[in-house]
C-alpha cells in the first residue's frame, strides 16, 4: 500500500483496492507518505553529515530510489546499510534490488523480537557495533501495538550501540489533525483508515506526542525536536533532490487517484487532506 501512495510500480491489486479505500477515509495519507519519504532523505543527510557510516533501517520497506544507502553514499561512498523487514514480498523485492550491491545486507525479521535482528549473522557481518550506527525505525513503530512493548523495544535495539550512534524515528498521528476525537468527529481519517489497516495485515497504532516522546528517552533529541515531519530541517532538501514518483518537478503532489471520490460525501474538509500526520524526531546517543 504505501508503494502505491509514493506512486510505486511494485504493488498489487489487492494493495491498490485498500490502499484506495484507505484515501477514501483518509486522504492525507498520500502527503503523509511523502513527507516521510522527505524526512527520511533529509534525517540520513543529516546523520551521514555528522560522521555515522553505518545504518540499520528498520521495516525498510519495497526498495523505493533514493534508497538510504544510495542517499548515504553520496556523501560517504563507503557507507553500509543493514535492511531489516519482516513482510515476504519486500524480503523477495530488497533480494532482487540489493544483489551483489557491496555493503548491504538484508534481514528478514521482526522489529518485535530485537534479538532476531540484532544477532542475525548477515547484520553482524556488516554492521561493527564498536563504531556509531543510525538505527532508522521510520514509518514502522505505528505497526507496533503498545501490547508489544514499542518502548521497550527501542530500549533494546539501543542498548548495545555506542555512544554518537543516533536514532531516526518517525510515527504516524492524530494530533495534527486535531486529536483521534476530532477525527472522529469529522466522521473521517484514522478511525475509517484504521479499519481498512485491521483488514489487512496490519493493524495501525495511532499515537499523540508523549507517546511517540517516549521512545527518545535515553536520547539527546537533535534540533529541532520532535516535531510534525515536514517541519524537520527543511533546509536539507536540496533543490534537485530525488522525488518520490508521486511528486512533481517543483515539489508538489500530483492528484492522488481517489481524491475526487473523496470530496463526494465521505465527509472530507478543504485543508484537512494536506496536512502530514506524522511526528519525526532525530537523536544521538550521549
Ligand atoms: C510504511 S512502510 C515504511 C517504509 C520505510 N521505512 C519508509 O519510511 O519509507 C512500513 C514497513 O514496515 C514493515 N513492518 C511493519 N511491521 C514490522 C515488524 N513488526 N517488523 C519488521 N518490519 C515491519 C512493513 O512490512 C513495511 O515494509
Amino acid at each position: 500500500m504505501y508503494d502505491y501512495y509514493l506512486g510505486g510500480r511494485d504493488n498489487y491489486e489487492v494493495d491498490r483496492h485498500a490502499a484506495e479505500e484507505v484515501l477514501r477515509f483518509a486522504p492525507s495519507t498520500r502527503v503523509t507518505a511523502l513527507a516521510n519519504r522527505a524526512f527520511m532523505r533529509r534525517a540520513v543527510r543529516a546523520v551521514v553529515g555528522a560522521g555515522v557510516r553505518q545504518i540499520i533501517d528498520i521495516g525498510t520497506g519495497i526498495p523505493t530510489s533514493p534508497n538510504p544507502h544510495e542517499i548515504a553514499r553520496e556523501i560517504d561512498p563507503a557507507a553500509r546499510v543493514a535492511f531489516v523487514d519482516n513482510d515476504v514480498i519486500v524480503a523477495t523485492h530488497a533480494d532482487a534490488k540489493l544483489a551483489g550491491e557491496s555493503g548491504t545486507a538484508f534481514v528478514h525479521a521482526d522489529l518485535r523480537d530485537p534479538r532476531s535482528i540484532l544477532e542475525s549473522p548477515a547484520l553482524r557481518d556488516l554492521i561493527d557495533f564498536g563504531e556509531p550506527v543510525a538505527l532508522m525505525l521510520v514509518a514502522v513503530l505505528h505497526f507496533v501495538e503498545d501490547a508489544a512493548d514499542p518502548a521497550g523495544i527501542v530500549a533494546a535495539l539501543g542498548e548495545g550501540l555506542p555512544s554518537g550512534s543516533h536514532l531516526i524515528l518517525s510515527h504516524v498521528t492524530a494530533d495534527f489533525h486535531g486529536g483521534e476525537q476530532e477525527i472522529a468527529r469529522r466522521d473521517d481519517p484514522g478511525v475509517g483508515a484504521r479499519k481498512v489497516y485491521e483488514r489487512t495485515a496490519a493493524a495501525v497504532t495511532l499515537r499523540d506526542r508523549n507517546g511517540v516522546a517516549r521512545f527518545f528517552e535515553g536520547w539527546d533529541l537533535l534540533e529541532p525536536g520532535l516535531v510534525q515531519a515536514s517541519a524537520w530541517r527543511p533546509e536539507l532538501e536540496p533543490e534537485d533532490a530525488g522525488h518520490d514518483a508521486a511528486e512533481a518537478e517543483d515539489g508538489t503532489f500530483q492528484d492522488a487517484p481517489g481524491a475526487a471520490d473523496a470530496q463526494d460525501g465521505a465527509g472530507i474538509r478543504a485543508g484537512f487532506d494536506d496536512v502530514a500526520a506524522l511526528y519525526a524526531g532525530v537523536a544521538r546517543k550521549p
